[in-house]
């Protein structure tokens, strides 16, 4: 997308919304495709472009690939994969693409990549896939961008990770189904999206448990088939809506979204003063929003801790809340951006290191912002919704990385998003983002 969107003032947002698929989910969920032989059917995919970089990928290596962006289904033919290089420039277009590490060591015994694309929101190293994907027998060298693995065996092992990365647990559970025997994952990360994968795997075959505490035992070997399966909704679409809904004070029904994988999220807004329902099997959330809303202090956390995805729009919900927030980001070291972008719009918030202290204003102002990672940009299309006068926001590309069309649905509910074409703001977002990708 080139050009930025016009955000207006909002009135009070209403409606019942439908989600999309977790763009978290179907990324790694399609990158285990290439474990198995044959047509597989993705259903509830979302039509983002990390999806199509995705699906890009897959035909590089000879998947032959077809995507209903009507009906979200993707159809998914592995049995001409014959490549196990991906070319540099896929590679550096999303970080998700080195999560087909694991899958081609297990389907060709080798894997020759690009180093992923850096990303704004930290070094975001892979220093962890790379350890323990050794651990199980790879050799891997980098050769400047490129990075060449291979392996004669996979072997089952007992893998320790220091921190519980979600890239890293899932790329080595992938290659750990290739390794005839039992490995154990300890301290693996269980995020929803992380289960959502590991459910797919199951239905491919594979024979995988979850044990406590946050250690995944995968038994390798096995050979798996095609699989059709309806990927997760997305939490963190919903969690982004529900807080558009909350700061223009409106009220908003979800009925698929997942609240039980939802908790500290939602505590954190019924702290606010915000009034939240849940579908009583845990699926389904409304909110109807206070008038008087209070900051709430949170930290980030791996999966069940407050999500860093959610972080920034929550942020926005703080700037206009009566109050100090303490906002702690622990996940991702850069991941405060949107700050700078805040307080041009007349955000009261002071960063030290990775904690930002917000005070409450009566007032946000319009002002051209610029997203500089997915979820910055829906805080700052969020906090155009609640300031006064006309806010542009640009680096719009970064937001249709991870959402649908966040902007059609909060149009549908009440407000004011006008796209805009424009060669001005295209230059500046590049600009300002080059060194991202
Ligand atoms: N880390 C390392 N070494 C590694 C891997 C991770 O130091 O080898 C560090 C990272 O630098 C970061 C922390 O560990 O500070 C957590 O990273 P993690 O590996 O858990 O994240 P990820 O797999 O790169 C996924 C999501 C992110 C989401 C995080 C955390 C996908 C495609 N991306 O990233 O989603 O924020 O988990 O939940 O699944 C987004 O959707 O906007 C997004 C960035």
């Amino acid at each position: 997308m080139n050009g930025y969107l016009k955000v207006e003032n909002s009135p009070k947002l209403h409606g019942d919304m439908s989600l999309i698929g977790a763009k978290n989910a179907v990324l790694v969920i399609m990158a285990s495709l290439i474990l198995t032989d044959g047509k597989s059917t993705l259903k509830n995919v979302p039509c983002s472009d990390d999806v199509m970089q995705m699906i890009n990928l897959l035909r590089e290596l000879g998947a032959e690939v077809s995507f209903d962006q009507d009906e979200h289904v993707l159809l998914v033919d592995t049995t001409f994969i014959r490549k196990y290089q991906v070319k540099k420039e896929i590679m550096k277009r999303m970080r998700a693409s080195i999560l087909v590490m694991g899958p081609l060591l297990v389907r060709f015994k080798k894997a020759d990549i690009a180093l992923p694309g850096g990303c704004v929101i930290g070094a975001r190293p892979i220093n962890f896939h790379l350890k323990n994907l050794r651990k199980l027998g790879a050799t891997i060298q980098i050769e400047g961008e490129y990075l060449f693995a291979k392996v004669e065996k996979l072997i089952p092992q007992r893998i320790v990770l220091e921190y519980p990365s979600v890239g890293a647990t899932e790329n080595v559970l992938m290659a750990a189904l290739g390794a005839k025997g039992i490995t154990t994952i300890i301290n693996a990360a269980l995020e929803p999206e992380v289960l959502d994968l590991i459910r797919v795997l199951q239905k491919m075959d594979a024979a995988i448990q979850i044990e406590g505490p946050a250690t995944i035992i995968v038994e390798g070997g096995k050979v798996l088939k095609p699989v059709e399966y309806e990927v997760m909704h997305d939490r963190l679409e919903a969690g982004s809506l529900i807080v558009a809904t909350a700061v223009t004070g409106g009220s908003i029904t979800l009925s698929q979204a997942p609240a039980f994988m939802m908790d500290v999220f939602l505590m954190k807004l019924q702290e606010m003063g915000h009034n939240i329902e849940i579908g009583s099997d845990g699926i389904g959330v409304s909110l109807k929003a206070t008038r008087y809303p209070k900051a709430v202090s949170f930290k980030t956390a791996p999966y069940p801790g407050f999500p860093t995805d959610l972080q920034a729009p929550m942020m926005v919900a703080q700037c206009l809340a009566s109050g100090r927030a303490v906002i702690d980001e622990a996940v991702f070291e850069n991941r405060l951006l949107h700050v700078q972008e805040l307080q041009k719009m007349g955000a009261q918030i002071k960063v030290d290191g990775n904690r930002a202290t917000v005070t409450g204003v009566d007032q946000l102002y319009g002002a051209p912002v610029i997203a500089t990672d997915i979820r910055a940009g829906c805080a700052l299309l969020i906090a155009g919704l609640c300031a006064k006068g006309i806010t542009t926001l640009s680096g719009v590309h970064h937001l249709s990385r991870g959402y649908e069309s966040i902007q059609t649905k909060l149009s549908k509910m009440g407000a004011s998003i006008e796209y805009v074409e424009s060669a001005v703001f295209d230059r500046h977002e590049k600009d300002c983002t080059k060194e991202y990708y």
